[in-house]
């Protein structure tokens, strides 16, 4: 297996006797003895690692990291850290590189405390009225540890626009998270969606928010010259009553801003943007979304609102897959399939991207809306008019790789591998996209799966 030695051995008394931590590497049942995969499990780069330090200098911005600012594409949030002190929570600005910029906005600044944990001082700027497809500079910082960055404001949303997004999931902080990290920057990635479990913080005693520090400075080279557009998985909750840390997504919700407002949410936790050719909808796995809730209204308001003739492509991000065949997390989606995926068919979602499942897996288009517990049709329906489901959990957390997946392979299952990796999914026109995943292991051109995505409003 690739990024990994295996080691078998043999553990007397089986799975309930194992430690927690373990359990989750399973690996097989042979001879009626039980084999499980010790080195599966992944080690977070230490925190001397040079990709996990801050800059140097008294009080330098670190853990830079951007997202789109509003709706339509023409904003930008600027996030940052100062460790020292608050300092001016200015964001300079302007087209052109290395020179003394005038125009600036002001960011709010936050700190939290998590148990024994208190953080950094938090900033989030908004620039907004940017152009459409332009480079900007932005400054932070002051007097001789001023800090300079860019970015690239998306095209303006309409028919015929080419954009390609990258994919991860599940990244977390060892040498295969870093892996997939510099491979994905070394493709051809515009932005990136994001699906979920970020630093794996709460791995460590007390969930030490140190690491999500860490974590901040790791996706810097990329977050900072790149939206990545943010979904909460379970390793955001954070949820420790024993210690007095009582309000799920304190880490997250303080350390990612998203313009969650400007889809007319209420919550950070679910919301929407366009971004050239797509309009993108970001779904929570761990909020309620039974009918009447406020995430269950706000989607279906949200697919409503979207005209596929200004953005023909239509994707959903969320953490907890509806389709996965692996054994890892099987059907942990499924209360939600039941209840959002008959918005998905009617309002035809082109392309879902979940995460959760440390592997990859493509399936055909697929539905099953059907089912009701009375007719017992609860047969997934290979079909043309459905959307595809991507699982690409496989980023290279602390808990390694996913165990094999459920045999047979279910015929809606195009493909699937448990290998650490990232995926490219380029809009070429309003009719066809490019959906590429590639493998650590492999050269960064080199996808070990693709498709030609078929869009399901026009086709
Ligand atoms: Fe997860």
């Amino acid at each position: 297996m690739p990024n990994s030695t295996r080691s078998n051995f043999w553990v007397p008394g089986g799975p309930t006797e194992l430690p927690a931590r373990l359990r989750s590497s399973i690996l097989d049942l042979k001879d009626g003895k039980l084999f499980f995969m010790d080195a599966l499990l992944g080690v977070d780069l230490a925190e001397e690692d040079p990709h996990l330090k801050a800059p140097e200098g008294y009080n330098a911005a670190q853990q830079v990291h951007i997202h789109q600012g509003d709706y339509e594409g023409r904003a930008v949030i600027v996030s940052w850290l100062t460790q020292e002190e608050p300092g001016d929570s200015k964001v300079y600005y302007g087209q052109v590189q290395g020179e003394e910029k005038t125009t600036f906005v002001t960011g709010e600044t936050y700190s939290y405390s998590f148990y024994n944990y208190t953080s950094g001082f938090l900033h989030h700027a908004v620039i907004s009225g940017l152009e459409f497809d332009t480079k900007y500079f932005y400054t932070l910082g002051s007097g001789n540890i001023t800090r300079e960055f860019w970015f690239t404001t998306p095209p303006e949303s309409k028919l015929d626009t080419s954009y390609t997004f990258g994919v991860i999931g599940d990244l977390g902080q060892t040498a295969d998270s870093l892996s997939t990290l510099e491979h994905y920057m070394n493709g051809s990635g515009q932005a990136l969606l994001f699906v979920g479990d970020l630093s794996y913080a709460d791995f460590y005693p007390y969930h030490d928010n140190n690491r999500w520090d860490t974590w901040c400075r790791l996706i810097e080279p990329s977050a900072a010259y790149q939206p990545w557009i943010w979904t909460a998985g379970n390793h955001e909750l954070d949820f420790l009553p024993e210690y007095g840390e009582t309000i799920p997504f304190k880490p997250y919700t303080h350390r990612f801003h998203v313009p969650f407002r400007a889809s007319n949410s209420t919550s950070s936790l679910w919301y929407s943007i366009k971004r050239g050719p797509a309009t993108i909808i970001v779904l929570s796995s761990y909020s309620a979304f039974g009918m009447y809730t406020p995430q269950y209204r706000w989607l279906e308001a949200a697919l409503r609102n979207v005209d596929r003739t200004v953005t023909p492509w239509l994707i959903v991000l969320m953490h907890a897959p509806f389709y996965n065949t692996h054994s890892e997390h099987y059907y942990e989606g499924e209360p939600m399939r039941v209840i959002f995926e008959p918005f998905f068919v009617e309002y035809k979602v082109d392309i879902v991207f979940a995460g959760h499942v440390h592997a990859y897996e493509r399936t055909y288009p697929v539905s099953n809306v059907k089912y009701d517990i009375q007719n017992g049709q609860c047969t997934p329906e290979v079909n043309g008019t459905a959307p595809v489901y991507v699982v690409i959990g496989d980023g290279g957390n602390i808990e390694g790789l996913s165990s094999p997946s459920t045999r047979p392979q279910a015929n809606f299952s195009a493909f699937r591998e448990e290998s650490f990796g990232h995926g490219v999914f380029e809009i070429q026109n309003y009719t066809h996209a490019l959906f590429a995943w590639h493998r650590n292991q492999d050269g960064v051109k080199v996808a070990a799966d693709s498709a030609v995505i078929l869009n399901q409003f026009f086709s």
